[in-house]
């Protein structure tokens, strides 16, 4: 039991919440990063660590993951393509732990939906709500798988939103994605959003 207080404190200290009885408790289980106590800046407890330990510097290669815009139109998307049977290997490997089977029942947002909306949509998914399938690319080349983004070849994504299309009965099961596909398929709430070309600040007409 001490020992789990112990180790429980050394995990907490990092988020600077023992307190100093706590951390020597704690003892030689102290974490990494947890030094330097001189110099706390103003505001920040006393008895915070200077540094958290958390992250690390953002590589070169990083950096060129991110790096990326891809627009409505297409502008932006890389060579390669993937098929929805590519997709589906890929999805059942990277994705299907936290947006499940089908896309509905994952713990984590909801993939799929086909029900259409007029005024206030009950789910906002890829299906029902994003008005280009361009974003697809630029928001899981970025951000997905969560814990692991960037690990996806540009074949793997293609594919990967080819089934995810395909699972919202948006294209059909021999649907190849790459540059030209996937800007031409047409989501369903495409019409649904207008444009805001209102002009503001100093500009604006009343
Ligand atoms: C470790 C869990 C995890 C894995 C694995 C994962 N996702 Fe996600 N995904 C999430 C979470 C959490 C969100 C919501 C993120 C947010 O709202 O900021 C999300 C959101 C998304 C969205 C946006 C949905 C929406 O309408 O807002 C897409 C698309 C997506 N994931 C695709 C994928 C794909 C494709 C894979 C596999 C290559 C994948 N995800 C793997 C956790 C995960």
């Amino acid at each position: 039991m001490r020992a789990l207080a112990a180790g429980l404190c050394a995990t907490i200290a990092l988020l600077g919440a023992c307190t100093e009885g706590d951390r020597t408790a704690a003892g030689a289980a102290a974490a990494p990063g947890e030094v330097a106590m001189a110099g706390t800046p103003e505001g920040i407890p006393s008895h915070a660590p200077a540094r958290f330990g958390f992250g690390s510097e953002a590589s070169d290669a990083r950096v060129a993951m991110w790096d990326i815009d891809v627009r409505p139109d297409g502008e932006g998307l890389p060579a390669g393509s993937g098929s929805v049977a590519q997709g589906r290997d890929v999805y059942n490997v990277h994705c299907v732990a936290c947006h499940g089977p089908t896309g509905t029942e994952g713990p984590n947002d909801r993939l799929v939906d086909s029900e259409q909306w007029d005024d206030v949509p009950g789910t906002r998914t890829v299906g029902n709500y994003w008005p280009y399938a361009t974003t697809l690319y630029d928001y899981i080349r970025k951000a997905m798988p969560q814990l692991t983004p960037g690990i996806l070849s540009h074949d793997q994504v293609y594919a990967v939103i080819a089934y995810i299309l395909w699972m919202n009965e948006i294209v059909p099961e021999d649907a190849v994605m790459d540059a030209e596909t996937l800007p031409a398929v047409v989501m369903p709430a495409r019409d649904k959003f207008v444009v805001d070309d209102r002009v503001g600040g100093a500009g604006i007409v009343r």
